[in-house]
């Protein structure tokens, strides 16, 4: 039976996986985005040019690769359009290969009005959103109130928007949020409801699928499906530092019902992470740097948000938090993004454990984000040299320090690293 393989990131998002599901789609027919919305930001690299992706899957760059927006996945049709057009515009026409799933959810403008409403009634406690409408696009979708892509072509589609705006205006008003003056994107409110209408007509020339059947049936007829998540493990709405989460289970189980696959049908779990942490938003980061080295790895690592801007909080390796994503996740293969931003590092931390309530721990308790976690590191020395200079000389290996490094993660999280990435672009990557 053929099976669907899965390539998740494991720590806090932005991990490379627009880089490697790129770099993996020509071995795949269908690559589909199985849950999230335009807060994923996939960044992809090749020839010169750069190409972030929010709400499309990243194999839309390999000619002939059809791409799937799965039911799990939340769509707004503004961005999405723009999107589209920004490819077509690139050279890429994707009304052939380009699948959105009839039961993916929309978000609507006031959805993001009321992402913008509950950051500011949380104040200091705000979770660092993307004010993209993820959470209340979410909320609505278990409260059985949303509206759908396959609902866009029904008689009264306009009607029913009306209603849940109507819905989401009162809310809005309980919160003491002023709509007046309250813009999106720059854009007034009525200015930027029009263009996302604008966006709905627009996808009708899309083809809308019955997603679980479309993948089913491929996997049937023996085609390759490779499943791209969104944000990290460590954003899961389930086993993430709760509440300072994303509103979706970014973990292997949200691609069963983001897509509508049997457990039984999963076939590889690529895990990837950053040879060190990053984090956008609100929220414990154990390994967290305040100092030197810190803003050395977001200066080295052009660590600054691909969907927002922000600047990314970096810090050392978490090897507790590696181990729980990969147990999680069932991960089979893992691949470590962004060695050569450590390239030159005289040393480098690694964290083993946490000390938490003067006990040392493997394990990430329950009250992390409310309680204060110290990590216990492991040092070891850095490689000093770069992949690159190495493979120009025709050494088509990895510096003996680095190997050294990628052992010690190994080992601890018991899964082979088989792919090692040094730079952003496609090309920059060995197998080992
Ligand atoms: P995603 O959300 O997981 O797809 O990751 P993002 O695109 O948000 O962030 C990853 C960033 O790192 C992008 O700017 C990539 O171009 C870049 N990148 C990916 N892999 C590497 C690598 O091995 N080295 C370096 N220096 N940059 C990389
Ligand atoms: P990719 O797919 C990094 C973070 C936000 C915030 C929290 C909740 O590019 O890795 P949301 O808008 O989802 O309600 O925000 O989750 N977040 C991400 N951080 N990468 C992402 O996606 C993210 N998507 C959401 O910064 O802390
Ligand atoms: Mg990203």
């Amino acid at each position: 039976m053929n099976k669907i393989d899965i390539l998740l990131g494991l720590q806090w998002g932005d991990e490379g996986k627009g880089k490697v599901v790129d770099a993996l789609t020509p071995n795949y027919d269908i690559v589909c985005r199985f849950q999230g919305g335009p807060n994923a930001g996939h960044t992809i690299e090749f020839e010169g040019k750069k190409f972030v992706l929010h709400n499309i899957p990243s194999g839309v760059l390999t000619p002939g690769c059809v791409n799937l927006i799965g039911n799990g996945v939340i769509i707004e049709p503004h961005i999405l359009k723009g999107e589209i057009e920004g490819l077509r515009e690139a050279g890429f026409d994707l009304r052939q290969t380009l699948k959105i799933a009839n039961r993916a959810h929309l978000i609507l403008p006031t959805h993001r009005a009321i992402d913008a409403a509950n950051e500011k009634a949380l104040g200091k406690m705000k979770v660092g959103t993307t004010l993209k409408g993820i959470g209340p696009t979410y909320t609505d979708k278990t409260a059985r109130r949303g509206l759908r892509i396959g609902d866009i072509n029904t008689a009264n589609f306009r009607e029913k928007y009306e209603q849940l705006k109507k819905a989401h205006l009162q809310q809005i008003a309980g919160l003491g949020f002023d709509m007046q003056g309250f813009q999106l994107d720059g854009l007034d409110f009525a200015e930027y409801e029009k263009l996302w209408f604008e966006g709905i007509e627009y996808l009708k020339q899309y083809q809308f699928v019955d997603g679980e059947y479309f993948i089913n049936e491929a996997l049937d007829a023996g085609k390759k499906v490779l499943a791209e998540g969104a944000q990290g493990s460590m954003l899961d709405v389930d086993f993430g530092s709760y509440p300072f989460v994303t509103s979706s289970n970014v973990i292997a189980a949200g691609v069963c019902s983001g897509l509508g696959i049997a457990p039984s049908r999963v076939g590889k779990v690529y895990g990837i992470f950053k040879a060190y942490c990053t984090r956008v938003g609100t929220g414990p980061f154990p390994t967290e740097l305040f100092d030197k080295t810190g803003d050395t790895l977001r200066e080295n690592g052009h660590e600054f948000g691909a969907t927002t801007g922000r600047p990314r909080r970096c810090g050392w390796l978490d090897l507790p938090a590696l181990k729980y994503a990969v147990m999680l996740s069932g991960v089979t293969d893992l691949m470590m993004m962004k060695s050569d931003v450590m390239d030159d590092f005289e040393t480098i931390k690694v964290a083993t454990a946490y000390r938490y309530q003067g006990k040392e721990t493997q394990h990430l308790p329950f009250a992390a984000c409310t309680e204060t976690m110290e990590p216990v590191y492991k040092e070891l020395e850095g490689w000093r040299q770069k992949i690159e200079d190495r493979r120009q000389k025709a050494e088509d290996s990895i510096p003996e320090k680095l190997e050294e490094y990628i052992r010690f993660i190994e080992h601890y999280v018991g899964v082979p690293i088989n792919f090692v990435s040094y730079g952003p672009d496609r090309t920059q990557n060995i197998l080992r």
